[in-house]
């Protein structure tokens, strides 16, 4: 057997497990490269649909497709091999039926290898999320703020600052955990409501924007290493790589123009013969 074949990927019934265990450490990852990074660090590694923003430019996750989700997808995996990898569903591809929510889940499932799927939405997802679990496709839920409603919601604002709208987002919360998510993300919602939700719930709650009580925790990778320019006050900088970045790019240009690089390290040389 190879080393490889020696590491056991964490399942979405280990997550399960968690709850009220050791905070879950979650990040996103659209590549290879950043997923080998990740992997010796984290339990859950999201292909998030902010690839859109993040990665492709676009002002929303709306435009995101089932493909683009697919082939980060399996970046993500060839990268990792320790972590549960979550894949998002994108806008239009679960929303229209169960069947539908079901297709697009098959299809990320079989093409990527990933271990689950997520999806946004509450009590309107909630007979989705049973009809997927049902069939094998386990579901992480998402509720609070979920951007793929800017178009109806507007802005990205937190929500449930004011107690009076704080029911509907804990029956959001339970919907999805009775309907048998393995976990939900809370996106930014008033602290004492994660904190709330996380109490009230059986499954794990990752927080983005909820509360340090949360589960587990999860932040977009760029914005946490400071290569968004624009970031939500959940936002930790852990770094601010965007300097070096740009250090390192004007060094290479310089060397480049006056022909400093490349060296003879960098160049190949004739076989010596014998
Ligand atoms: O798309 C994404 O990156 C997400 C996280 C913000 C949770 O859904």
């Amino acid at each position: 057997m190879s080393i490889q074949n020696e590491i056991r990927r964490l399942t979405a019934p280990d997550i399960r497990s968690r709850k009220g265990g050791e905070p879950i450490v979650s990040l996103t990852s659209y590549h290879a490269h950043t997923a080998r990074l990740l992997d010796a660090h984290c339990d859950l590694i999201l292909v998030g649909d902010s690839l859109g923003m993040v990665m492709h430019g676009l002002e929303t996750t709306v435009p995101v497709t089932l493909d683009m989700m697919i082939l980060q997808g399996r970046a993500v995996m060839r990268g990792s091999r320790r972590a549960l990898v979550v894949v998002d569903m994108p806008f239009g591809s679960y929303e229209a039926s169960r069947e539908q929510a079901f297709m697009s889940a098959a299809r990320v499932l079989k093409e990527t290898g990933c271990g689950a799927i997520k999806l946004e939405g509450g009590r309107r997802m909630a007979e989705t999320i049973a009809f997927l679990v049902e069939r094998g496709v386990p579901v992480m839920g998402h509720i609070g703020l979920t951007p793929q409603s800017i178009n109806t919601i507007g802005s990205f604002r937190a929500q449930g600052r004011d107690e009076a709208d704080w029911g509907p987002i804990e029956d959001d919360a339970r919907a999805v955990a009775d309907a048998g998510a393995f976990s939900v993300v809370i996106e930014a919602v008033a602290e004492p409501l994660a904190r709330r939700i996380t109490a009230e719930v059986a499954i794990p709650t990752i927080g983005i924007g909820g509360s340090v009580a949360c589960d587990g925790q999860i932040l977009v990778l760029e914005d946490m290493l400071g290569l968004s320019s624009r970031v939500p006050k959940f936002v930790k900088r852990y770094t601010d790589l965007g300097p070096s970045i740009d250090k390192a790019v004007a060094d290479y240009a310089r060397e480049v123009r006056s022909r400093a690089f490349p060296t003879s390290e960098h160049v190949y040389p004739l076989k010596k013969t014998v």
